[in-house]
């Protein structure tokens, strides 16, 4: 096979810690429950694990609000354990990544609190400080999680600035020891051994100095409100480009500022002190490639899945836009779901053939060119899981929503209990379903579980179950996944799309210096009859997720309704 790094071959598979295994019975994820479940995502056939943040944090959201960087949370068990989940991954090759969060601490961060203490603490100007102005507000910025981007302290007389909840500060990154102090942190799990890291809110790392007031007519809530009413369909595309356009204007002064690509470029060099570790952008900005690399190894693909229904021509047209302007020798990197998301069995599924839809989902990911990044529970086919009630959330943002639907919008409690559901985030990080036991197996019966536990454990939403049962979602992927690691054309090869106006099924070769594929997924419920004319060529069957000769004759290709079909071209 083509030379490649490590990151280029693997398929990743991201854990959020705090639902994927409860090995201390606390009702809470932890890193004991993570190491028992290794030999599992072994045999997965996945190659590298990322882990949503593990430190120690207040929880305001969810983990994403960091209190101490060189730590474990107490709740999820201790450095040690931690080093044993990582030398446990190592030694089933499978490679760490860990969530960086660079954008913001904890209002509780020992740094936050020093910085509050007075106007002139020493790290007063680690955070960014202002004062208001006619009695309000420095100015007009919004955050992005929903009200006023500044949340004044009364002890000191200023405003500081945070780009998620106020209980997240913004760290000044044009402060060099803000830099160091994160540097070093960055070094101390390198150190350890971790693979890497998956940069989160790196777009929003700086802001405009000037603080010029953002010019967008209508307000965060009105354009969310927008959005999540038309869930789980999208609104029309008039609709999204419209709000599109006003939310570039609502966060023009607090997005993609200059300094971030100077200060990825930094954090690159630290990064190459250590051979081979990843950095991979929560950002969809083919910009933080930078000239192919100086800068990321990857940035997402978030584009492919800003749709609830992914169809033949929306995969042809990212592939086309996303491909073509990524800088020479730069990598791909897809996914279709992760823990702010809703889960690929919910929102890509049409209610009448979501299984079937979700091995597209899967074939589609291991099948396009570039690094796919799944989500837990996405292999037993976990679905969204609603709150009940407004008590029962965990995720602020959910919280946020709910109350500005009743209080700004006027909205009536059931109304806005559905909205909340659709903006939070806590549907998609409802504990992993390991058996048809009390609490899906996560934690022992009778505990209560950190987030309510989907009932569908029971109708064979699990993993015990679905182990022995050879059909099951949970062999697909560990059969599709085997199948990828075996078939070079998959993991290297260049893409090229073919029927380019069929909107009933997508096909496309993928060729490396090894061998040409052939992969044609039919993503309707029709069954299809297609002819390839590939020179005459004949194909070896690869993986097909019907019955299917060993060779067969590309000129008349019969599909299944939902058929997946991988041929290497003879
Ligand atoms: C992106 C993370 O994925 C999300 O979960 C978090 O709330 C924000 N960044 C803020 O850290």
């Amino acid at each position: 096979m083509t030379e490649l790094k490590w990151w280029q071959t693997a398929v990743f598979y991201q854990i959020y810690p705090r639902s994927f295994a409860d090995g201390n019975g606390d009702g809470i994820g932890d890193f004991p429950g993570m190491t028992a479940h290794l030999d599992y995502l072994q045999k997965l056939g996945v190659d590298a694990l990322w882990l949503s943040p593990h430190f120690p944090s207040p929880q305001a959201d969810c983990g994403y609000d960091i209190s101490d960087y060189c730590e474990v949370a107490p709740e999820y068990g201790t450095l040690d354990d931690f080093k044993q989940f990582l030398d446990g991954a190592h030694q089933r090759n499978m490679r760490v990544i860990l969530d960086l969060v660079l954008n913001h601490t904890s209002d509780e961060h020992p740094w936050f609190l020093e910085s509050k203490s007075s106007r002139d603490n020493p790290k007063r100007d680690w955070y960014i400080w202002e004062d208001g102005v006619d009695g309000g507000p420095p100015n007009n910025w919004y955050s992005g999680f929903g009200g006023s981007a500044w949340e004044y302290d009364a002890a000191t007389g200023q405003y500081y600035y945070h780009f998620f909840l106020k209980e997240q500060p913004d760290l000044n990154w044009r402060n060099p020891e803000v830099k160091q102090a994160m540097w070093d942190a960055v070094r101390f799990w390198l150190d350890m051994g971790v693979d890497g890291y998956r940069l989160d809110a790196i777009a929003t790392l700086f802001e405009d100095p000037g603080l010029s007031q953002q010019t967008a007519t209508r307000t965060l809530t009105e354009l969310r409100t927008a959005f999540a009413a038309a869930f789980p369909d999208a609104p029309s595309e008039t609709e999204q480009s419209e709000v599109a356009a006003e939310y570039e204007k609502l966060f023009q002064y607090q997005i993609m500022q200059p300094g971030v690509h100077e200060l990825m470029q930094e954090l690159r060099t630290i990064i190459a002190e250590y051979p081979d570790r990843v950095l991979v952008g929560e950002s969809d900005e083919i910009s933080f490639y930078g000239a192919g690399d100086n800068e990321l190894h990857m940035a997402f693909n978030f584009p492919l899945m800003r749709t609830s229904r992914i169809t033949p021509q929306w995969v042809r047209q990212n592939q086309e836009e996303r491909l073509s302007a990524l800088p020479p020798g730069s990598w791909p990197c897809n996914t279709l779901g992760n823990h702010d998301s809703s889960r690929v069995y919910s929102r890509y599924g049409d209610g009448e053939h979501d299984a079937a839809q979700a091995r597209l989902s899967l074939a589609l990911m291991l099948t396009l060119k570039g690094t796919p990044f799944l989500y837990n529970g996405e292999e037993i086919g976990m679905a969204d899981f609603d709150m009940a009630s407004i008590d029962l959330f965990m995720d602020n943002l959910g919280v946020w929503f709910y109350h500005a639907a009743i209080d700004e919008v006027g909205m009536l409690p059931e109304e806005a209990l559905r909205l909340a559901n659709n903006a939070s985030r806590d549907k998609n990080r409802t504990p992993m379903q390991w058996a048809n036991a009390a609490n899906a197996g996560f934690s022992p019966a009778g505990v209560k579980t950190w987030l309510p536990v989907n009932p569908n454990y029971a109708e064979g939403v699990n993993v015990a179950e679905q182990k022995s049962v050879p059909e099951s979602l949970l062999n697909f992927y560990q059969d599709m996944l085997h199948m990828r690691r075996e078939t070079p054309a998959l993991i290297s090869g260049e893409y090229q799309p073919l029927h380019t106006e069929a909107e009933d099924y997508l096909a496309f070769l993928r060729t490396s210096p090894e061998q040409t594929c052939l992969v044609v997924l039919n993503m309707s419920p029709k069954p299809q009859e297609i002819s390839f004319d590939l020179e005459g060529k004949q194909s070896r069957l690869v993986f097909a997720s019907e019955e299917k000769f060993e060779h067969l004759d590309l000129s008349e290709l019969h599909l299944e309704p939902f058929e997946i079909f991988i041929g290497e071209l003879e």
